[in-house]
């Protein structure tokens, strides 16, 4: 039961990176009292419905000649107590509840068999009342060497104040009279029963559960993102943080990309649940690592232009304009073809974010070929390009959308085949390139939105973004649908 309300905690304060202070990291995330506060209503829902429908197993035992039977036990009834979790400074959280109560009915049979007496059975049934249970443990985190979160439970503290046990049948009023002696021994043995089985829940299960998170995930098929926790949470009295790589790689090659993450901005903010930093290293370890594996190549076609927009690449004009009437020598010197681009990234693409939007340089070679007649590819012309645009992002739901607006684009023309060409032709070509092909691709997948890495079961609510230096930052809400 206690195993249950840990792990829906940890899957929402340390579960919720399923998705990212000295050390600079790519990521990190701030969980507020707001968040702590929500994550303990939810848990305590969950462990309540758990109680009151909780069958307690029967239990068989011989003790000191007397056996005994106890049968068709049952939470009859459960007093939520009031629960608390706060975040105890520089080492982890504490849980606190107070005035818990739970009541139970069940059947006992038992036979007494000692050599000196005859036998002696009986049977009859019980209830059991347990009131004003208050109840307290701390729960240290850190970090393990493969940064994954760990877990240590200490100070745990139970006090009881009333036990109270009645037989029903048989004998059930001599027993009674030993209830007293009976329901001190409960108390007892029930105050440290608590304390060793939710230690043990907490550093065993808990434990387990933290050490199989995953710190990685993959990004479509070719890429990784690392989140493993870099050093343990920072706790502060109104919130936690906990640091994260952030780091995305080419899968199968996990080469730490040449440069070091920002310092990122930081807001004072604890209003919303939780606050997810997102920093522009990780783009730029996924342009790095997409540079290093020749991912950022493509080459475009007639193809790939919409129908209506095809006929530019013709170096013989039918109808309207197309290349040949622009650059007559292409015409002349080859005559019927269509013209091929290959485009190849030169240095990874970069990303700056700004507080003004996210920046995006890129740069590379653009190779231009007439595919002739004969299907063959005639070499024309090598154009350098850098880019440069801004990117709108914004969030609904788990998804962060982005679109490109604004390009700037600076071509040169350089070792051309067809003698000198008028940069504005080819300034048009491009442009037009990336307007019909690259850009509305890349809106496509900026419309589709990226996911964040959070598990299924959490939505964000009343979630917005909020452009900082060399960061992102989304603030948002959690609902937990368990
Ligand atoms: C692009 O076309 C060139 C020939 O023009 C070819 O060598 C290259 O493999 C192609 N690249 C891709 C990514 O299709
Ligand atoms: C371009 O060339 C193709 C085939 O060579 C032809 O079908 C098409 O009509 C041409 N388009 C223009 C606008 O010249
Ligand atoms: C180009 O195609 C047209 C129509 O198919 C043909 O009349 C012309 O001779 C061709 N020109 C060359 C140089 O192949
Ligand atoms: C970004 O997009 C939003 C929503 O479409 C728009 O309101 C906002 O003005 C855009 N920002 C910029 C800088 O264009
Ligand atoms: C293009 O060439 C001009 C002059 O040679 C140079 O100033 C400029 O930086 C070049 N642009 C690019 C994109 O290489
Ligand atoms: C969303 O924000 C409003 C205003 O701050 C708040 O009242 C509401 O509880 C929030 N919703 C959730 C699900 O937290």
């Amino acid at each position: 039961m206690f195993q249950q309300y840990i792990f829906i905690c940890c899957v929402i304060f340390l579960g919720s990176l399923e998705i990212v202070n000295g050390k600079s990291t790519g990521f990190k995330t701030r969980i507020t009292s707001n968040g702590l506060n929500y994550a303990n209503k939810v848990a305590m829902n969950a462990l309540a419905a758990k109680i009151r429908t909780f069958s307690v197993p029967d239990q068989h035992g011989d003790s000191g000649g007397v056996e005994y039977d106890l049968t068709n036990m049952r939470v009859t009834g459960f007093t939520e107590p009031q629960s608390n979790i706060v975040f105890l400074p520089g080492a982890g959280l504490q849980w606190t509840a107070h005035g818990a109560g739970v009541s139970m009915h069940g059947d006992f049979h038992y036979k007494i068999h000692k050599k000196w007496i005859p036998s002696i059975s009986g049977s009859g049934s019980f209830d059991i009342s347990v009131s004003g249970l208050d109840f307290s443990i701390n729960m240290i985190l850190g970090v393990d060497v493969n940064g994954r979160p760990t877990i240590a439970a200490s100070g745990c503290s139970c006090g009881i104040s009333s036990v109270n046990i009645k037989f029903h049948g048989g004998w059930a009023w001599l027993y009674n009279l030993f209830s007293g002696k009976l329901e001190d021994t409960v108390k007892k043995t029930l105050k440290n029963k608590i304390c060793d089985s939710v230690t043990t829940q907490i550093n065993e299960e808990g434990g387990k559960k933290l050490a199989s998170l995953p710190v990685t995930v993959k990004l479509g098929r070719r890429f990784l993102l690392d989140y493993r926790l870099l050093q343990t949470p920072n706790f502060q009295p109104s919130y936690m943080e906990t640091f994260h790589k952030g780091e995305i790689f080419w899968l199968g090659d996990e080469t730490d990309a040449p440069f070091e993450p920002p310092t990122m901005a930081d807001i004072g903010d604890t209003q919303k649940m939780m606050y997810l930093w997102i920093s522009d290293y990780m783009f730029n370890t996924l342009g790095y690592a997409a540079q290093m594996h020749n991912y950022l190549v493509r080459n475009i076609t007639a193809a790939d232009l919409p129908p209506d927009e095809r006929g530019i690449l013709n170096t013989t004009c039918t109808s309207f304009i197309c290349l040949g009437s622009l650059i007559p020598q292409l015409q002349k010197a080859f005559p019927n073809s269509t013209v091929e681009l290959n485009l190849f990234s030169g240095n990874p693409p970069t990303m700056t974010i700004t507080s003004e939007g996210l920046n995006v340089r890129c740069g590379g070679k653009i190779v231009l070929y007439a595919r002739q007649n004969d299907n063959s590819l005639a070499y024309l012309m090598s154009i350098i390009a850098t880019m440069e645009t801004t990117v709108n992002v914004s969030i609904a739901s788990e998804l962060v959308y982005g679109k490109i607006y604004d390009i700037k684009l600076l071509l040169n023309v350089t070792n051309s085949a067809v003698g000198p060409v008028a940069g504005g032709f080819i300034q048009m070509l491009i442009n037009n390139v990336l307007k019909t092909v690259l850009i509305p691709k890349l809106n496509e997948m900026g419309q589709k939105g990226f996911p964040l890495p959070v598990t299924g079961k959490i939505r964000f609510i009343n979630s917005s973004l909020r452009l900082l230096q060399r960061a992102v930052v989304i603030e948002t809400d959690l609902n937990y649908t368990g």
